[in-house]
């Protein structure tokens, strides 16, 4: 949906007007001059580093790890450049926001980032927080409560006889089950107009457009898009770019995963880990 579009626009424009605020006081020296390179920050409030925790859990273990110093394919985040200078995710954001080679755009409100940016900071950056590993699995759910979880909020669009049979044999891995569904094509490169991505063997359609000219409609898979140009790559496999002044062409985005995704910030840690014990059980 075009709504879509220009929510992020909006999003991104608010995000500038309201920066989080800013960090406490440093810690006194006393307490810095054990950590010459990178001192601890001091704390933050612990409800918002579980908040983080929870938004990171979704979004970023699955490439950055648990503990945030590496995963399925993302670097160690402790000691780079962009954390170490981050105070409330203004850098970790346009990262997120941006995305990298290997690491997709993701679209979060600026709370969200910078709940994750008190998480992140969280961590010593040099010790190893054992406390902060993860648990040896993540089946700690239970497989009645999460398919009870499912057919109230899922089966609108799945059925474990349908579209999702055999998911649970399909992705035998639980880390990759559990994000598949919390984040389909997350895992691979879902890059714009790419192939639905890995994210253990998911096959996700991707986001499509239509764009209305004076003379003709035209729909292709959206290669890109900002606000001068989008294109797209139509039935016939031919690149297509059209310049864009206001609402003219007409542009309609279709992301056959928005009902999806509008889910995500719904999830209680208590569903995610129930509905990934269900799934687990679905051959
Ligand atoms: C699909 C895997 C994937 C996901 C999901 C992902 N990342 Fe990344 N991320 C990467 C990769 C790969 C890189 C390295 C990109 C590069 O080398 O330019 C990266 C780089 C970064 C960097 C920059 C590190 C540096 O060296 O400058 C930050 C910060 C970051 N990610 C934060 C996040 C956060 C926060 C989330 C969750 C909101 C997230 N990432 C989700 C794969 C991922
Ligand atoms: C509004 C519709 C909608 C809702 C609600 C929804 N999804 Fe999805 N979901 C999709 C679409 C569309 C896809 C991408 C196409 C596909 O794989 O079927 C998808 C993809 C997935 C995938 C990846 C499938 C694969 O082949 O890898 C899983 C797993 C999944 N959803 C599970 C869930 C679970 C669990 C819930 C409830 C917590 C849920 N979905 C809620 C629409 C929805």
């Amino acid at each position: 949906m075009l709504w879509t579009f220009v929510t992020i626009v909006l999003a991104a424009t608010l995000a500038d007007a309201q920066q989080p605020p800013a960090q406490p006081a440093p810690p006194p020296a006393a307490v810095r001059r054990r950590a010459p390179d990178f001192p601890q920050r001091p704390a933050a409030d612990q409800a918002i580093v579980d908040r983080g925790k929870a938004v990171y859990g979704v979004y970023c273990t699955f490439c950055h790890g648990a503990d945030a110093r590496g995963g399925s394919g993302g670097p160690n985040l402790i000691r780079t450049a962009v954390v170490l200078n981050d105070q409330n995710g203004e850098l970790i954001g346009k990262v997120v926001r941006e995305g990298r080679e290997g690491m997709p755009r993701l679209d979060l409100t600026n709370a969200q980032i910078s709940d994750i940016a008190a998480f992140v900071h969280s961590f010593r950056v040099g010790g190893y927080d054992v406390s902060r590993m993860t648990p040896p699995t993540i089946l700690t759910g239970d497989a009645k409560a999460g398919q009870v979880y499912f057919e109230k909020t899922c089966a609108g669009c799945h059925s474990v006889n349908g579209n999702l049979k055999g998911i649970g044999t399909r992705i035998g891995d639980p880390k990759q089950l559990q994000q598949s569904w919390l984040m389909p094509g997350g895992g691979g490169r879902r890059g714009p107009g790419g192939p639905g991505g890995g994210g253990g063997g998911s096959r996700i359609p991707p986001t499509t457009v239509t764009v209305t000219t004076a003379g003709a409609k035209v729909e292709g898979v959206l290669t890109r898009i900002d606000d001068f140009f989008v294109s797209l790559t139509d039935k016939e496999g031919t690149p297509r770019t059209f310049t864009r002044e206001g609402d003219k062409p007409k542009v309609e985005i279709h992301d056959p995963l928005e009902g999806h995704r509008k889910l995500i910030p719904t999830y209680k840690d208590k569903d995610i880990h129930n509905v990934t014990a269900y799934l687990v059980t679905v051959k």
